[in-house]
């Protein structure tokens, strides 16, 4: 499989009081359709990726809302899977080529949920759980993956100064990048005067709820060579779910959809773990990057925690994660987060993420979860043109 990306736009993300999500939309597509040197009525379909504007909006129909705003008829839908619905609607704009029906399809993701309170925001977020067992017993996002981070820490021994180290890397990337939401350093001293959010999360063990929109127009191969320049590739794209009550769950810390997916995705690339030189992963917590990258397969189970103290996962280490400061620090429009992995990569494998360029890297992995690791995608991009 190989289908490329021959456009992207990100806005920034962050608290954007003065936008709203058609402006957050409507920019990161005329940006897409300027990189590639498009015009819309070129977008032969639009998949829109969105989860909280029916909720705290009011608004839905996104998808011909963003067809609207480019002022075309090209058919357009939303795609929703929590916080993995930007990489899902990806997904859905590769098969859509895939099949022959269309050559060129644009893929958007934004969120607004700055406007909303925080009970709003979690409220929402919720209706990601399960209704019955989960959100009406009063949980949240951060409490529920408190309770998974616990068993995790206290399995392998994961220090505070450990996981801390997640947060302090990622913020540090942020530094470099100007569309993060937080472009500030924080040190292992800022996190004993942090608010407890759910223990053992504090609130720099959070990502932060953010605006923001992210698009890529994707095609075939075929139609990238003939606009004559450089694109990049995706070669694989894979997805798995697991039980979205975690209590179903043979274990809490193995993330069982991550894995699934992974597989498949270096199965289907034919690639080899050390063949991966720069990753974005879903790092919705801190103690997640470390689950993650274990049920990704780069570390063995207990040991990404030293790897990062080490650092392994800097822009300086053998594997560079969340170069974009990932969603700690860059940020999490949740339906723009998974489109906004795509669009980092895609920088980094055109030689175009300045501060945080790394030399000359050849293959790129996304991975996007949803809920507690519920909906996940697993994506591989490569430099092959
Ligand atoms: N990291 C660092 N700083 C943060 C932050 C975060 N995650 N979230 C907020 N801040 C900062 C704000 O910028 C603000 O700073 P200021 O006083 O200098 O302006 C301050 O902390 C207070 O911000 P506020 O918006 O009042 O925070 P909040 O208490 O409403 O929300 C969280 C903080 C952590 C509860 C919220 O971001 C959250 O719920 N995060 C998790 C989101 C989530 O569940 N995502 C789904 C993942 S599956």
């Amino acid at each position: 499989m190989e289908i490329a990306v021959i456009g992207v736009g990100h806005t920034e993300f962050g608290e954007l009081w003065t936008q709203s999500l058609l402006d957050l939309i409507a920019r990161a597509q005329l940006e897409a359709l300027a990189d590639a040197g498009l015009e819309p009525g070129q977008i032969d379909e639009i998949f829109v990726a969105n989860m909280c504007a029916p909720q705290l909006l009011g608004q839905a129909h996104l998808g011909a809302l963003a067809a609207d705003v480019l002022g075309i008829n090209s058919p357009a839908f939303t795609i929703e899977a929590a916080c993995a619905s930007g990489s899902f609607a990806v997904r859905s704009g590769i098969r859509a080529i895939l099949s022959g029906e269309s050559t060129v399809v644009m893929v958007t993701g934004a969120e607004k949920l700055m406007d909303a309170s925080i009970e709003q925001v979690a409220t929402s977020f919720m209706s990601a759980s399960t209704r019955d067992v989960e959100h009406s017993k009063g949980a949240t996002f951060p409490s529920l993956f408190a309770l998974v981070a616990r068993l995790y820490l206290e399995k392998y021994k994961i220090t505070r100064e450990q996981y801390a180290q997640v947060s302090i890397k990622n913020h540090h990337h942020g530094k470099q990048n100007p569309l993060a939401h937080f472009q500030r350093d924080i040190t292992l001293e800022d996190f004993a005067n942090a608010p407890m959010v759910a223990d053992p999360l504090t609130l720099l063990d959070c990502s932060p709820i953010s605006d923001g929109a992210a698009c890529i127009i994707l095609s075939t191969v075929k139609f990238a060579k003939s606009l004559g320049r450089p694109y990049v590739s995706i070669i694989a794209c894979e997805a798995a779910v697991d039980c979205v009550n975690i209590a179903d769950r043979a274990s809490l810390i193995d993330l069982k959809a991550t894995t699934l997916a992974a597989d498949k995705a270096f199965a289907r690339a034919n690639l080899k773990h050390s063949d991966i030189d720069v990753l974005e992963v879903h790092d919705a917590f801190s103690p997640a990057e470390l689950m993650v990258l274990e049920s990704l397969g780069f570390f063995k189970p207990g040991q990404a925690a030293g790897a990062t103290m080490d650092g392994v996962t800097t822009t300086t280490g053998s594997l560079p994660v969340n170069l974009s400061g990932g969603l700690k620090a860059k940020g999490h429009p949740v339906g723009a987060t998974g489109i906004a992995q795509i669009v980092e990569l895609t920088k980094q494998l055109r030689g175009q993420a300045f501060g945080r360029q790394l030399k000359d890297p050849r293959y790129a992995l996304a991975h996007n979860m949803g809920g507690i690791g519920t909906s996940v995608v697993v994506t591989i991009l490569a430099q092959l043109s």
